[in-house]
């Protein structure tokens, strides 16, 4: 199977990188800056350049794509919604109606966003009822991908993992400050599930080589707070957590609002692949032992 991974720069891109090279398995990646991320072969496009993703497409031939490229900043989805629309909406009908004309299949990422926080952990068939454009967006953006004759959707949400040269997120970003008996401010009003970026990954390949299409939720197995995400990485990691200090979501003065009850149930993608996906202390154990994270932060916990 040979499969194109947009936002191979990305923390899911380069999870997919890392985890799908296999005898069976070929991936060329998709960024905009075109090259080569260990020997995987990048193939430059833009998503405010929908061209740009057809010619790839066309390019690479590919039997599945996986598009992770989007703007995540949910702020910056509020502030600028004509540039959030053009990327994470035009760009990936674009790339729909590439693959269906060429009979590629398409594994489209979404988000929990595109509840209202009101009633979560959610199935697939809960009303979905966006608060912020990035939701609304990217609940649009499903359409098109549904329409196809092999269309995956994958809601997630809470990503974590660790990757060269990323930047820090729910889990990493704690650690580090942890480790340096920083101050944190942590909301305890919003709840999800932590996901681990490289359980997702190979998720995402498994419900390829299924044949799957249609609609799936895919959350870590474990329901919390930020607040309760940051105690359990302490303990985990056995750093001191007495610097850590509660806030609410509202304080926070964000541009976008936030579903609070939030949180993904991942029924389907379990029945699908006969197993779940990976609770949170089971992937900070996948994260502890990967190269990467023990050379960039095992001297940070040494001294911790
Ligand atoms: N992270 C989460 O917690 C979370 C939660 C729910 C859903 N998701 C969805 O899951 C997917 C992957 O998320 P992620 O955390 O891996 O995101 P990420 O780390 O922010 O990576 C997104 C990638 O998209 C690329 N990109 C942005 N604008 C682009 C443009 N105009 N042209 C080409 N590439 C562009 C970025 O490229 P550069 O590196 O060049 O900036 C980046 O590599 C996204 O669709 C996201 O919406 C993520």
């Amino acid at each position: 199977m040979r499969i194109f991974v947009t936002g191979a720069r990305g923390l899911l891109g380069r999870s997919l990188l890392a985890c799908s090279q296999s005898p069976t398995t070929e991936v060329v990646g998709g960024a905009r800056q075109e090259g080569l991320i260990g020997d995987t072969q990048i193939v430059g496009l833009d998503l405010e350049r929908p061209e740009t993703l057809v010619a790839a497409v066309e390019q690479t031939r590919p039997d599945a794509v996986i598009h992770t490229a989007a703007l995540t900043n949910v702020d910056r989805c509020e502030t600028e919604p004509d540039y959030a629309r053009r990327v994470n909406g035009d760009a990936v009908t674009a790339l729909a109606e590439a693959c269906q004309k060429l009979g590629a299949a398409m594994v489209h990422l979404s988000t929990d966003y595109v509840f209202n926080g009101q009633a979560g952990p959610y199935a697939e068939t809960d009303s979905t009822r966006p608060l912020s454009n990035y939701g609304q967006i990217k609940l649009d953006s499903e359409v098109p991908v549904l329409a196809m004759d092999r269309g995956i959707v994958v809601r997630t949400l809470w990503l974590y993992g660790h990757i060269d040269g990323a930047r820090r997120n729910l889990v990493t970003w704690p650690i580090e400050s942890l480790a340096r008996g920083e101050t944190l401010r942590i909301v305890d009003d919003q709840w999800g599930n932590p996901t681990s970026a490289t359980d997702l990954a190979a998720g995402l390949i498994d419900l390829l080589r299924a044949g799957a299409q249609g609609l799936f939720h895919f959350g870590g197995t474990a329901f919390m707070t930020r607040l309760e995400l940051v105690q359990r990485i302490a303990a985990y990691f056995d750093l001191d957590a007495s610097n850590v200090e509660s806030m609410k979501t509202a304080a926070a003065g964000q541009d976008a609002p936030r579903p609070l009850r939030s949180g993904l149930r991942s029924d389907r993608v379990s029945q699908t692949l006969g197993r779940t996906p990976l609770s949170l202390e089971e992937g900070l154990a996948v994260l502890a032992k990967q190269p990467q994270f023990r050379q960039d932060f095992g001297p940070l916990l040494a001294n911790a």
